[in-house]
């Protein structure tokens, strides 16, 4: 399998997504300039793909980066695919359009090439919709996202973003979009978890079977934010396995990671705000995994959520009580 930095995969839509994006998300104490410089560094190695989120609140700094690059002509905006996202308190259909405005007003860009709805359920605002809500208590709302769906549809008619996708949606919510009467854009991605510890087959095998791509985030084990994450759970990077892997290999924990994911036929997120580790990740496209490492490597499967949003569990949408 020969996948290079530059290697793109064709969406259901017709549009091309890098298949190694850097994430970006970063907790709240890290100084946010740290990802403007992060994109610069990222851009300037090769990367093209960059994933945020409103809820990750570092989506001016992400556009000061993408924006700086463009205009010292290291990248052209159309050589650029940058995700956006919706967070759940923009569900309703009145609300769509301005998070997705917000987006581009916050990363200063005419477009977007992706936004996904970030989450399959709704919350209910509960004042300014900004990342600080994250320390509010959450308020259950019940929009149904076939309707969230429908205006994000026409955004896209409208050319604020150019292709529509979901994120930690499971099967049943998928197939309930898919069967959606009168759907016009199917989703092109679906952006899960899926790492050596939640090797995502079924749901893999159900997206691929619709010609929806897996995005694959915490990859490396996730950024362990302890609002996010228990840090009782195991660091993925330290599996003695992996390392093992890795060793034989010359390559660091991180990279094979990072390529298991790759060779599945998955797009993957990993987030470093180190330049020497944003480095190193590229280093993914300098060696393949033999199929008896795959097949090792498949076996640290646990079905290990490292970001359940436990908060949400009581959620009539909690896509979790599924088995994918
Ligand atoms: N859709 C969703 O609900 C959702 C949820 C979570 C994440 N995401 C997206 O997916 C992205 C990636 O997921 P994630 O942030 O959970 O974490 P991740 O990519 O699994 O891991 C990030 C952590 O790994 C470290 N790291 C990076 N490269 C490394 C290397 N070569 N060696 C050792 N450590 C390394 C980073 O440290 P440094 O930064 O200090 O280098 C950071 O602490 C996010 O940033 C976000 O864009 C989406």
């Amino acid at each position: 399998m020969t996948l290079t930095k530059e290697s793109r995969v064709t969406l259901n839509d017709g549009n091309k997504m890098p298949i190694l994006g850097l994430g970006t998300f970063a907790s709240h104490e890290v100084p946010k300039d740290l990802a403007e410089d992060a994109v610069k560094v990222a851009i300037d190695l090769g990367y093209r793909h960059i994933d945020c989120a409103l809820i990750t609140g570092n989506e001016m700094q992400i556009g000061h980066g993408i924006r700086s690059k463009i205009a010292d002509g290291t990248v052209k905006r159309e050589d650029i695919f940058y995700t956006g996202k919706l967070w759940c308190t923009f569900f309703s259909p009145d609300m769509v359009r301005k998070g997705l405005e917000r987006s581009l007003r916050d990363v200063g860009l005419d477009y977007l090439d992706l936004f996904l709805m970030h989450w399959p359920f709704s919350i209910k605002p509960t004042g300014a919709a900004d990342p600080s809500e994250k320390d509010k208590p959450f308020i259950y709302d019940n929009v149904d996202f076939c309707a969230t769906w429908e205006v994000l549809e026409a955004c896209k008619d409208a050319g604020l973003v150019r292709s529509l996708g979901v994120s930690n949606f499971n099967r049943r919510q998928l197939e309930r979009l898919l069967n959606k009467p009168g759907l016009k854009y199917k989703p092109v991605c679906n952006q899960v978890e899926f790492h050596l510890y939640l090797n995502q087959h079924r749901l893999l095998s159900y997206c691929k079977s619709k010609d929806i791509y897996l995005v694959a985030y915490s990859v490396l084990g996730s950024h362990r934010d302890g609002n996010w994450v228990d840090p009782s759970l195991p660091v993925l990077l330290d599996d003695p396995i992996l390392n093992k892997v890795a060793a034989k290999y010359n390559r660091s924990p991180a990279e094979v990671a990072i390529r298991f994911i790759l060779q599945k036929g998955a797009v993957v997120l990993a987030k470093s705000f180190t330049p020497a580790r944003i480095k190193q990740n590229l280093g993914v496209f300098e060696f393949e995994l033999r199929p008896e490492d795959i097949k090792t490597l498949d076996s640290l499967d646990r079905n290990l959520h490292y970001g359940p949003f436990k908060e949400m569990k009581q959620h009539p949408e909690y896509p979790f009580h599924d088995e994918y």
